[in-house]
């Protein structure tokens, strides 16, 4: 039985198709990516999952547990920590994980309490009040509340936005720790190393529909071969070599180029092209696509 079932779900706001028609199966123990620019629907896609909003048609299920019929269970099995900061100002860290834990129904949830603000570093802030945390401390807090009731089914809507790297690094040794014990985890973020990194599946969204869904390793193999850096020491990219750029912004920017080949029989004729324009190179590297290339290729509607 899939962890999350998406069954073709549409969600408009007025005349705006927020989500026009998603159908997801993700499986359980799988990291999953939930990826796609600012205004694609994830945040749309992750309140429908958690039961906040209400899709117009379609439906989720929670591990068979329908999210709107089945509420209750579907809640009680899934943990999600949300993009935007919402928090009672006047708790502390500790009050606000008890009374969280109260509201499933839990007590006696010390233990867990304190290893979750272990392992979350928030240890010592534990009897600080909410509203002198810093953002990311309070981010680290949304992700401790999401946690208290060991949901089996995570889900976080850019958790590492706004957050030093030391805590990325210690939410994410948490959160792969609890994958490899079992849990589900759904991750949003713009981070695409991250996302590259952590998750075994990707869906990328643009205009409320999934429009890539694959292994993150299939994705980045598929769409895109390899990549010849060349930072330039004199002169500039010749025009001819331009739509080769993968990264626009280079063109724009400076000196350093990131150009599509598709194996290496294709950098000879670049590095010739480059010497007959009198192009000298300072530094030049062949490296693999990766993610948030294949992320550029498709939401510009390139395969
Ligand atoms: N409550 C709302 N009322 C009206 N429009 C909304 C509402 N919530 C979201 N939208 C619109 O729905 C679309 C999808 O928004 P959503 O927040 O799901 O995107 P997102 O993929 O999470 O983006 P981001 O990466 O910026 O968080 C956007 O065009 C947004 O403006
Ligand atoms: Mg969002």
């Amino acid at each position: 039985m899939a962890a999350i079932q998406i069954n073709n779900v549409e969600k408009s706001y007025r005349t705006l198709k927020a989500l026009n028609g998603v159908s997801l199966s993700i499986e359980e123990g799988e990291f999953f990516g939930l990826l796609g620019p600012n205004g694609a629907g994830k945040t749309t896609l992750i309140s429908i999952i958690a039961g906040l909003n209400r899709a117009d048609s379609g439906n989720v299920t929670i591990q068979g547990h329908d999210v709107v019929s089945d509420y209750r269970k579907a809640r009680q099995l899934l943990g999600v920590v949300p993009q935007e900061l919402v928090f009672d100002p006047f708790f502390t860290v500790r009050e606000t994980l008890r009374m969280q834990s109260g509201y499933y129904g839990l007590k006696n949830n010390d233990a867990w309490i304190d290893e979750v603000m272990h392992n979350l570093d928030l240890t010592n802030k534990a009897d600080a009040n909410m509203r002198a945390l810093s953002g990311g401390m309070k981010r680290r807090v949304l992700v401790a509340q999401a946690l208290v009731h060991k949901p089996p089914v995570i889900v976080l809507d850019e958790p590492t936005a706004g957050v030093d790297v030391e805590l990325r690094q210690t939410l994410w040794k948490f959160i792969s720790r609890l994958n490899r014990e079992g849990h589900t985890v759904v991750l949003t973020t713009h981070y695409l190393e991250e996302a590259q990194a952590l998750c075994n599946r990707v869906a990328m969204l643009k205009g409320g529909q999934v429009v890539a869904l694959d292994t993150t390793s299939t994705l980045i193999k598929r769409i895109s071969g390899s990549q010849l850096v060349v930072k330039l020491a004199t002169g500039s990219l010749p025009d001819e070599l331009k739509e080769l750029v993968s990264h626009p912004e280079e063109l724009a920017f400076g000196n350093k180029y990131t150009l599509r080949v598709n194996d290496y029989n294709d950098v000879e004729p670049i590095l010739a092209k480059l010497r007959q324009a009198g192009v000298t190179i300072e530094d030049m590297q062949l490296q693999q696509a990766d993610l948030e290339d294949v992320f550029i290729q498709i939401m510009e509607g390139e395969k």
